[in-house]
């Protein structure tokens, strides 16, 4: 196979706090590949996901900040066709990968990733799973992994109709954990049907925060996935009982966390820790990961909805489906 010399990517020139704007703004352009350091993979992209991080990126709202112009876009699936000296055996294989680096971005034909960043695949898991699986499921376990060392009686998850809930809610049925879901719309509550294992609250219901504070009576400590940030951070917060910890990984709602009792605080050994997937991959080992995520979707056959497929040139159209519904499953890049 010829090996391209450039590619064709998304590019943003500036970032918007405006979305559309910066929606507005990205245009697709040549861009030359670089040559591949010992350590790397040069992948062509089959398909690219969207996540609420890529979506902060654009606005400049996320820790990572590339030099502009850059191609956005973290995670992907695609076939590795070159690899520098020291990866040369991944060459002709499949791979789930993300990127964050500077160089690198996903929503491009050819990505340039190190190959730490890439978990080999075959042709079981469907496209969707093998272009949302570099993400999402090490998020989960990660998170149970810091929930488990609190040895909670129940979970709560807000933003619950999302893909990291979704998982997080098979890890708690294999922990044995009971769930307090927080959706924000009525129809998703009332999907999540209440059973011993998995209860549901609408924050858009009046009742929600004398709802919230009966269910978290019930529990002698509970470890809390926030997603959201904000006042819902506060008020959930100021309801778990003693001995529980807010884990923060996600300011879905773009404001601060507000209105925290500092007695509680003190008192109550409460504590507020945040969780970021780039740490854990960090300080963890990267094959074993590789293989909880393998393990975690071939056991549950995880396998969320994707609301819709777009083509390369209609990506600001995919965009703009997923923000409308972000619970309706994710949406995917098609390159080909
Ligand atoms: N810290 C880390 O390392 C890490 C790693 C991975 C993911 N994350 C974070 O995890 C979160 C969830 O990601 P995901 O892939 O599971 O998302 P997703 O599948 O795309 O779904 C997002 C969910 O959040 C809901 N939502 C959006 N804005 C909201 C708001 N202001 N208040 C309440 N709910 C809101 C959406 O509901 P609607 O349908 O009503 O819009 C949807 O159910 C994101 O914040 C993401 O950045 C963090």
């Amino acid at each position: 196979m010829e090996i391209p010399k450039s590619t064709k990517a998304w590019l943003l020139p500036a970032y918007n706090f405006n979305l559309i704007r910066a929606l507005i703004s990205l245009k697709i352009e040549e861009i030359p590949l670089k040559t591949l350091a010992e350590n790397e993979v040069l992948i062509e992209v089959e398909a690219a996901s969207i996540n609420p991080s890529d979506l902060a990126f654009l606005q400049g709202g996320y820790q990572v900040v590339k030099k502009l112009p850059a191609v956005p876009g973290f995670e992907a699936t695609g076939l590795v066709i070159a690899a520098g000296m020291n990866q040369r055996l991944l060459i002709g294989k499949k791979v789930s990968c993300f990127s964050q680096d500077e160089y690198g971005g996903t929503w491009a034909k050819h990505l340039i990733t190190s190959a730490d960043n890439c978990i080999i695949i075959d042709d079981s898991l469907s496209l969707y799973q093998a272009a949302t699986l570099a993400i999402n499921p090490l998020t989960a376990i990660g998170m149970m992994e810091m929930a488990e060392t609190q040895k909670p009686e129940a979970l709560l998850i807000n933003a619950a109709g999302g893909v990291v809930p979704a998982l997080l809610r098979l890890l708690a049925e294999k922990a044995n954990l009971p769930t307090i879901n927080i959706f924000r719309k009525k129809a998703q509550a009332d999907a999540l049907s209440n059973s011993s294992f998995h209860f549901s609250l609408c924050s858009a219901d009046e009742s929600f925060e004398e709802d919230l504070k009966i269910i978290l009576s019930k529990y002698k400590s509970i470890c809390a996935f926030d997603a959201v940030g904000g006042s819902q951070s506060g008020l959930i917060f100021n309801y778990l009982p003693s001995n529980s910890q807010l884990i923060v990984y996600g300011g879905l709602s773009n404001e601060n966390i507000g209105d925290i009792d500092v007695l509680q605080m003190i008192f109550q050994n409460k504590k507020i820790v945040g969780f970021n997937l780039n740490d854990y991959i960090r300080n963890g080992n990267m094959d074993l990961n590789r293989k909880k995520v393998l393990d975690l979707i071939t056991e549950t056959k995880f396998q969320s909805s994707v609301q819709a497929e777009f083509d390369f040139e209609d990506l600001v159209k995919a965009i703009r489906t997923y923000i409308k519904n972000m619970s309706a499953g994710k949406v995917l890049i098609k390159m080909k």
